[in-house]
């Protein structure tokens, strides 16, 4: 195989200090010049990459296995939303802009079929241009600035961006004992808000994901339980972002449980009442990834909360969805057999990757966790690290940047407590790219781990 050199390439803004005179200079709010730069600086090199990507022709761009989109089953999306795209004269005037009825009953109708597993009222959906959108406007209405929001850490790292940025509530991530299965147990969680509180921040929510991103893996129901249980009797918020509840290809112990259905349990077991559950817990869904559609901006939330339903009454007019998108994916979604089609095809696609990619670590003997879900696989790349450092971890980040081309998410950026992990996105390329990209990564890896030996044994004669 050939040996990627890694000369030439993109100069990557972020890797230079920070110039503090710049910032000076801004001539914005506190807030606004806060928000100049990326959240995080993995971010500026995909933002700056994106425009230099590898293919067949252009053999020394990049591979981005660190943005969180699916290119597998677009082909399928695009001939079917040219079909629905028809463009009544009703679009162009305003609409509801908590969504308009026939797309907030078209994505009620699918989120209740395809994985809700409990019945979905369309009064109940609040719509918006993307689950980013969602989360913000969330975190306005249920937190004040300096409130907190517990999160199972490893976690999406733009959810920092989602809750801070404007509403200035602060991430507080908790790491799991177990880091085997990551786990979270609720006295895990007690034990973190009792240290924020002590700190000043106020725990108003408990955010979950699940499937969960970055590991692609899937919570037992009792965890699920577990954990709402404990939050709603703290009387938090829970929030569960359910965005990958259609990607799921694999075998795995637990199966997809979604947290209004492990609520409905809950309520008949007495656990929880039927008022407390209905005011406190929500459900974020979405259309960017298990339809692969992110560039058309369109998320949920559902909630049974009527304050939050009045609230996005008004608030949803600053993250509305075009008129002209609602109806064509309304179309979209109402013809079920299109979307049960295609909710298969894309699970096969996701599965036929995942195997691709995690056949080729395999056999090249780098450490993955194992996933049935999502889009991700965790890696562990701890046994190249010269030392157990985030600095290392960096320059681990940096040299797999500009020797693979190869751009992936940090742990760090994840929050995880131990450097050396590494979240890849398989899905992002077709097989043919995600195999070139796999092979380098592999043989780099085989590469360090010679040249750790080597000095080892040096440093012993
Ligand atoms: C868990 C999770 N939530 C929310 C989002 C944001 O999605 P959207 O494109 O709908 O804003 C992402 C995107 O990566 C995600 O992974």
């Amino acid at each position: 195989m050939t040996m990627w050199n890694g000369s030439g390439g993109v100069h990557f803004s972020g890797d230079e200090e920070d110039s503090n005179g710049s910032l000076a200079r801004c001539v914005l709010s506190k807030r606004g010049s806060k928000a100049l730069k990326p959240f995080s600086p993995y971010i500026q090199a995909v933002n700056e990459a994106k425009a230099h990507q590898w293919t067949p022709k252009n053999t020394d761009g990049y591979f981005l296995m660190a943005t969180a989109e699916s290119v597998l089953s677009f082909d399928l999306i695009h001939d079917k939303i040219r079909s629905c795209r028809e463009v009544p004269a009703t679009v162009g005037l305003y609409g509801d802009f908590r969504g308009g009825n026939r797309l907030r009953n078209a994505i009620a109708k699918m989120m209740e079929r395809t994985f809700m597993g409990v019945e979905v009222n369309t009064s109940n959906i609040c719509i918006s241009s993307g689950v980013t959108a969602v989360l913000d406007l969330f975190f306005f209405a249920t937190c004040d600035a300096g409130d907190g929001c517990l999160i199972p850490a490893p976690y999406f790292p733009a959810f920092d961006n989602d809750m801070a940025i404007r509403n200035g509530v602060e991430p507080i991530p908790v790491q799991p004992a177990d880091t085997q299965t990551y786990i979270p147990t609720a006295t895990e969680m007690e034990a973190a808000a009792v240290a924020a509180e002590i700190k000043g921040a106020k725990p108003r929510v408990l955010l979950v994901t699940n499937p969960g991103n970055p590991l692609g893996t899937l919570y037992p129901e009792s965890t699920l339980k577990e954990l709402l249980v404990w939050a709603v009797n703290r009387g938090l918020h829970v929030l569960c972002d359910e965005i990958y509840a259609n990607s799921k290809f694999g075998t795995s112990a637990n199966e997809f449980i979604s947290m209004e259905k492990v609520a409905s349990i809950a309520v008949a077991e007495n656990l929880l009442s039927q008022k407390s559950v209905a005011e406190r817990v929500h459900t974020a869904y979405g259309m960017s990834k298990d339809f692969g559609m992110s560039g058309f901006r369109v998320g949920c939330l559902h909630t049974r909360n009527k304050d939050m339903q009045k609230f996005w009454q008004n608030m949803g007019m600053f993250a509305a969805v075009s008129n002209d998108t609602q109806h064509a994916l309304s179309i979209m979604l109402e013809d079920e057999e299109f979307v049960d089609f295609y909710v298969a095809e894309n699970n096969r696609r996701l599965k036929k990757s995942y195997e691709l990619f995690t056949s080729l670590l395999t056999a090249e003997k780098v450490n993955y966790m194992p996933a049935c879900a999502a889009m991700f696989c965790w890696l562990d790349l701890r046994t190249l690290l010269p030392e157990p450092t985030f600095e290392a971890e960096d320059r681990l980040w940096k040299e797999i940047r500009d020797e693979c081309r190869v751009i992936l998410t940090p742990g760090k950026a994840c929050h995880y407590a131990e450097p050396g992990f590494f979240r890849a996105c398989y899905a992002s390329m077709p097989p043919e790219h995600l195999k070139v990209a796999t092979q380098r990564l592999a043989a780099f890896a085989e590469r360090k781990r010679r040249k750790r030996k080597a000095d080892s044994l040096a440093v012993s004669d």
